[in-house]
């Protein structure tokens, strides 16, 4: 049987203060490589001084992929918003989609770290999983995975 699907969704405040672009590249990078090997999918947006990502897969793999995460010292304030089983993959074409600066997403979401005071807890995850899935269009391609 195959493991029971999970989605987690976070926020965290960026603290890379130089060379964004090339930074999350990095991340990107590693993340489409990491996720393919553990059956994890998703995506990642960068807005306004605020990550926000959506990582789908068995729990056990989503576990010790936030736990690296968590760790991870060009982010902090790293809150939970949604962890909760789910039916299906929204994301199963993205080993890890990145949908940051587009106009809008900056629209529907850049107000969200600014109006918390980063204060993420207060937020919506299914609001932040909404805004990604449906800014998702734009995101470039990658290999997901099949289940
Ligand atoms: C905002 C953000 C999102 C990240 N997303 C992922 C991810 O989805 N998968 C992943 O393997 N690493 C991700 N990373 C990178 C990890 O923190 C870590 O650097 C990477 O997994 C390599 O870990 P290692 O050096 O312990 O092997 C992310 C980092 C940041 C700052």
């Amino acid at each position: 049987m195959p493991d029971t699907l999970y989605r987690l969704v976070y926020m965290s405040r960026n603290d890379i203060s130089d060379e964004i672009e090339p930074q999350i590249g990095g991340i990107l990078e590693i993340s489409r490589e990491n996720n393919r090997q553990a059956q994890i999918t998703g995506a990642l947006m960068f807005n306004s001084g605020c990550f926000a990502q959506v990582l789908e897969g068995p729990h056990h793999a989503i576990q010790a992929t936030f736990e690296r995460i968590q760790c991870d010292e060009r982010h902090s304030d790293v809150t939970v918003l949604l962890f909760e089983p789910s039916d299906a993959r929204v994301f199963s074409s993205w080993a890890m989609a990145y949908v940051g600066a587009q106009a809008a997403a900056e629209q529907r979401f850049g107000h969200l770290g600014r109006d918390s005071g980063f204060e993420f807890a207060a937020l919506d995850g299914n609001e932040i999983f909404n805004v990604l899935r449906a800014n998702l269009y734009d995101a470039e391609p990658g290999e997901g995975v099949s289940s």
